[in-house]
């Protein structure tokens, strides 16, 4: 039977007791994780977030109606107890912050009893995935889940801190936002009031961000909730978190400067790990040589190197055609592993296949200094010297190559390197390589849209020396635009604005908008931009996936409170649901029910 709290009051967290209370009463209150029978002694491991304080009842001290109240306790019945702390009388436990004392029960109330939970609550559970989600409010017991959001809770404090002492001002923007197209699919909630209209939930507050500037605020921050209708992914969720912000009279270095500054001290005071400052930086196409990735990890070598020169007049079809369609041939060089298996080889080759690559060329270099090739015999001995030369390869080396477009050579090999990679365990969870990747292309092509688009957003700032070549060759025209990454991550981005309305009307001609559906999807902005807009930058950070590296989790899920699993959906609250006929004739909506 549930007791009422009426006159207690809880004095301690289980681990605010110390040895500094022993003599003391104290009063407690949490879940049972372990009960222990012995003999006339019962002992109580009691648990809140804080962590477990060990409790001992005797008949003595608690009196036969406690007792037999310690004696009914089960797993995560929710409990108060008042007694005296006392140093163990067994061996102290070394694995806990308070395995030096125990309190001695002298009153217990059992507040909730509890069903036996489908999952035992413990750290590191191995239970799966699915029930875990379902009874989510469970699992948030788990003691890493909480050290995770407790973590978390703290850089939002950090993060805060820093930003009102920079003199940034918290401001929040509407979750019903018009509709915006670029960049992910929105979701979309109906209105009643306007039928067959909808609003958007934000992607990101970037266009209220930059009014913000218009308006004169000029140092902005907030942290966000963005929803983006895209592909599940271990670092992607549909709702997630940024921590957000804008400045005015400002360029890249400053937003830069600003952000190490805030990084150093939000990874200082929520982890203690000292971050060198400045951060390297790293133009986009230097990233994409030498990693074959826009987020490098840089915690270990393995670069790519491009031997197009080398192959070109090389007698293999693979390596020569893909030159001549205008691709590369680029290579990497797996130092030491030329006795790799075969079939551990041939499942690299399906890996880079996954990644668009026809198919993945290797060549070891036997101890003896013969060659072991998918490809060698399609060469001359000089030609593959040649090769291995300008690999920088050694006796023992295993070599791979891909050939074809930049694009996927780039994105296979900068897989496969980081496949490589954690296979041979180069990965250093302690070390935080943080880099700042710059003169990002302003545009991308889209084959799916036959048409450039924006790579970061459409009011991101051209890099004055390349805004010549913006009809001639907009490919080639970087932008003011930067990412931050740790350890192969983006944890964030940001970018300079347009600020002149001829470079924005531009930008959307680019696009392949008409002036008429510019204006009907950003009317505002570019009418606020006609009245005084300062020059203004910004930049996102991924708050979720900043938590998530901070505890090395292998999710953002484990750094959210309820999080979505892969296909969107919620398995607590079996979100999205169907709703009442009712609620839908309201807002004139007529669902076409799809199996
Ligand atoms: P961007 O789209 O790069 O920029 O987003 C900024 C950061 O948000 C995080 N992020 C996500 N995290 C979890 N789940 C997702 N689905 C997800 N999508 C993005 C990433 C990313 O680096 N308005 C611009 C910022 C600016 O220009 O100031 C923006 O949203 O860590
Ligand atoms: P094939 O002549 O098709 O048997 O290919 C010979 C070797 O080249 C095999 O190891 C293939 O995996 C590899 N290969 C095929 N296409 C490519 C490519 N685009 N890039 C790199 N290697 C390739």
């Amino acid at each position: 039977m549930a007791e009422s709290m009426r006159g207690l009051h809880r004095s301690h967290r289980c681990t605010e007791v110390s040895s500094a209370n022993i003599g003391e009463i104290v009063t407690v209150m949490g879940w049972v994780q372990k009960r222990r029978n012995l003999g006339s002694l019962i002992f109580i491991d009691l648990r809140d977030r804080s962590g477990i304080l060990q409790l001992v009842f005797n008949e003595e001290t608690v009196g036969k109606e406690g007792y037999e109240k310690a004696e009914s306790l089960r797993s995560e019945y929710v409990i108060a107890v008042t007694g005296k702390v006392e140093k163990r009388s067994a061996a102290v436990n070394e694995n806990l912050k308070t395995g030096d004392i125990e309190v001695i029960a002298e009153d217990i109330r059992i507040l909730s009893e509890s069903e036996t939970p489908p999952f035992q609550i413990e750290e590191n559970s191995q239970t799966k995935d699915e029930i875990r989600l379902k009874y989510r409010y469970l699992d948030l017991r788990r003691p890493d889940i909480q050290k995770n959001l407790m973590l978390r809770s703290k850089v939002a404090y950090l993060m805060r801190d820093f930003m009102m002492k920079e003199g940034f001002l918290e401001i929040e923007t509407p979750m019903l936002c018009k509709s915006t197209p670029e960049g992910a699919r929105d979701y979309l909630v109906p209105s009643r009031v306007h039928p067959g209209h909808f609003y958007a939930l934000p992607q990101s507050p970037q266009l209220y961000k930059q009014l913000l500037m218009c308006s004169g605020y000029d140092r902005y921050f907030q942290i966000a909730r963005c929803f983006r209708d895209e592909d599940l992914r271990a670092d992607r969720q549909p709702e997630f978190t940024q921590a957000d912000m804008e400045l005015s009279f400002v360029d890249v270095d400053d937003v830069l400067e600003v952000n190490e500054r805030l990084l150093k001290y939000v990874f200082k005071e929520a982890i203690g790990v000292d971050i060198q400052l400045p951060l390297p930086r790293m133009p986009w196409q230097e990233a994409m040589d030498r990693y074959g990735s826009d987020k490098p990890d840089t915690r270990f070598g393995m670069e790519l190197h491009d031997v197009s020169d080398i192959v070109k007049g090389c007698g293999f079809s693979v390596f020569t055609g893909a030159i001549e369609n205008g691709g590369s041939v680029r290579g990497i060089n797996a130092e030491g592993q030329a006795a790799m298996p075969r079939k551990k080889i041939d499942k690299l080759v399906e890996f880079a296949k996954g990644y668009g690559a026809k198919g993945l060329a290797y060549l070891a270099v036997n101890e003896d200094g013969t060659y072991k090739s998918s490809f060698a015999k399609f060469m001359t001995e000089e030609e593959l010297a040649a090769l291995v030369a300008a690999m920088g390869a050694k006796p023992g080396d295993l070599l791979f190559f891909a050939a074809d477009k930049n694009k996927i050579v780039w994105n296979v090999l900068g897989a496969l390197r980081l496949e490589l990679a954690k296979d041979l365990e180069l990965l250093d969870e302690n070390q935080y390589n943080f880099l700042w990747v710059t003169e990002f292309p302003l545009l991308e092509w889209s084959d799916e849209e036959n048409r450039f688009m924006a790579m970061h957003h459409p009011f991101t700032m051209p890099m004055e020396e390349d805004w010549d070549q913006i009809d001639s060759n907009p490919g080639a025209v970087r932008a003011k635009a930067y990412d931050i990454v740790l350890n192969g991550t983006e944890l964030g981005g940001g970018s300079v604005r347009i600020h002149q309305d001829d470079i924005q009307e531009k930008m959307f001609e680019v696009l392949g908008f008409t002036k008429e559906r510019a204006h009907e999807q950003f009317g505002f902005l570019l009418d606020a931009f006609k009245y005084g807009v300062p020059p203004h930058a910004g930049l996102a950070y991924g708050l979720d996936r900043m938590v998530m590296h901070m505890v090395h989790a292998d999710s953002i899920r484990d750094v959210i409170a309820f999080p979505k699993v892969k296909d969107a959906s919620c398995l607590m609250t079996q979100a999205p649901g169907t709703v009442d006929e009712k609620q839908l004739e309201e807002l004139f909506i007529k669902a076409t029910e799809v199996e």
